[in-house]
């Protein structure tokens, strides 16, 4: 095995539903806080929404199409709650429900194994107008929501996920109001965070008594934080910086109880919860998804509110088009699947996003785009991820974000992250240079990897 990936390990790519669909109202859809959000003056590079995005939802037969010539073996996408459920909740969109129906049996008359994650940032308004993810009957809107889909899609998905990344549900929507829906507020943010891991539990519940087939999980951002000294103030600000991103959701997740951090660091925001409420989030999951991005070198900084720590620039390695807070390490990938596997057993893992946007060519120029950094960037990690995988981690797959230059949030398009390029024109799809090289990847099942290979 010494230079491959284990039989069976799943390679596969990623996007979600706002990003990729477009058409947020098409068909008896309800508006969600994306795009109410984004239509809002300032609250989005160039004022872009998601009201195109890919056109995903009318292209989805050629989107199939271009997977299965990549050779995917799996595609990770997101439901868009309010496509299904127009007001979030009561009357279904059955319109809605059709698209997905006709996904996923594209997917698998493609041999394609879908994996559906539940939410992907896109809270229906009507239920954001009713305190959104700070309420805590969300965790029963929610659990309908994902009984509906259980019902509809369970005996065809293999793999669902409740939540993408709840850290930054909250760190950005409730806590620094960077994205939707736009609020700064250490009571929003803690009580969000907690309903967010309550709603998960009740999900989970929700499918155990379902007749679906597949595998439940959830998916967590982990960003492994080294102190920039070994000082005492800097080396309590990575706890504390590990603590708020990292440990917040995996602790009650897989352990039953809150780091011992938190409530220092909210104070008085830090919520009330019962022993129930911490038996419901540590419900029995099937798989971890990760998704790995970058490292956080950290130091002791007062000026950063509310968590009192802040990054320190590494010019020693090269960082991403979305600037030098997201450098570029591989060993950070490999640091984390150990550190989950120490800290929270053996569990199955998958990484369900990795990649990174970089100065690709706004063009195809004669049907190709050239992306070397991205090639670059994926064969490190992989490597990094193979690492892990030979010193025993329990790694089943691995999802590529992203297949599609899309919509990245608050960035708009000029980000691009995809292995396929999209005008933005004509929504022309490319295969990238690295489209090919992770097509090779799979054709090898990771042989290629370990190639040599002229360095850049
Ligand atoms: C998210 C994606 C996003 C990507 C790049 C992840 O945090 O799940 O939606 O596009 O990072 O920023």
């Amino acid at each position: 095995m010494s230079d491959s990936f284990p039989a069976g390990f799943l390679w596969g790519a990623a996007t979600s539903a706002y990003q990729v669909e477009g058409a947020p109202l098409a068909e008896g859809a309800g508006p969600s806080i994306w795009h109410r959000f984004s239509h809002l003056p300032g609250n989005t590079a160039g004022g872009e929404t998601g009201d195109i995005a890919c056109d995903h939802y009318h292209r989805w037969r050629e989107d199939i199409e271009l997977m299965r010539r990549l050779g995917l073996q799996s595609y990770r996408f997101s439901i868009a709650w309010a496509r299904v459920l127009p007001a979030g909740r009561g009357g279904v969109n059955p319109d809605g429900l059709a698209f997905y129906d006709r996904l996923v049996d594209g997917l698998l008359e493609a041999g394609i194994a879908p994996n559906a994650t539940l939410y992907h940032w896109d809270l229906p308004t009507a239920l954001a107008d009713r305190g959104g993810w700070t309420n805590p009957d969300v965790r029963g809107w929610f659990s309908e929501y994902a009984s509906l889909m259980f019902r509809t899609l369970g005996d065809r998905v293999a793999f669902w996920a409740t939540l993408n990344e709840p850290w930054v549900v909250v760190d950005a929507g409730y806590l620094h109001g960077s994205h939707a829906p736009g609020h700064r507020s250490t009571f929003e943010a803690a009580a969000a965070a907690h309903n967010l891991l309550c709603a998960h539990g009740a999900a989970v519940q929700a499918f155990r008594a379902s007749a679906a087939r597949g595998r439940i999980g959830i998916v967590v951002n982990l960003e492994p934080k080294y102190p920039a000294s070994e000082s005492a103030a800097d080396l309590a600000a990575t706890q504390r910086a590990d603590a708020y991103m990292n440990r917040h959701y995996l602790d009650p997740l897989l352990l039953g109880e809150y780091p011992a951090e938190l409530p220092e660091l909210y104070g008085e925001a830090w919520p009330e919860h019962s022993p129930a409420e911490l038996a419901l989030i540590r419900q029995p999951i099937d798989f971890l998804g990760i998704n790995y991005y970058k490292r956080g070198v950290t130091r002791h900084d007062d000026s950063a509110w509310p968590l009192r720590a802040s990054l320190v620039p590494q010019p020693q390695h090269p960082h991403t088009a979305l600037g030098w807070e997201w450098e570029v390490y591989p060993p950070g990938l490999t640091r984390t699947l150990l550190w989950v596997r120490e800290r929270y057993g053996e569990l199955p893992l998958y990484i369900t996003e990795n990649g990174a946007a970089f100065y690709d060519p706004p063009a195809a120029i004669a049907g190709r785009v050239p992306d070397p950094l991205r090639v670059h960037y994926l064969r490190e990690h992989l490597r990094a991820a193979h690492d892990a995988i030979r010193l025993g981690v329990d790694l089943r797959g691995y999802y590529a974000w992203s297949l599609l230059d899309n919509y990245e949030w608050a960035a708009g398009y000029a980000v691009r992250f995809g292995l396929v390029h999209v005008d933005r024109a004509s929504l022309a799809r490319t295969l990238k240079d690295s489209a090919h090289f992770y097509t090779d990847v799979i054709h090898s099942h990771g042989r290629n990897l370990f190639e040599p290979t002229s360095a850049i």
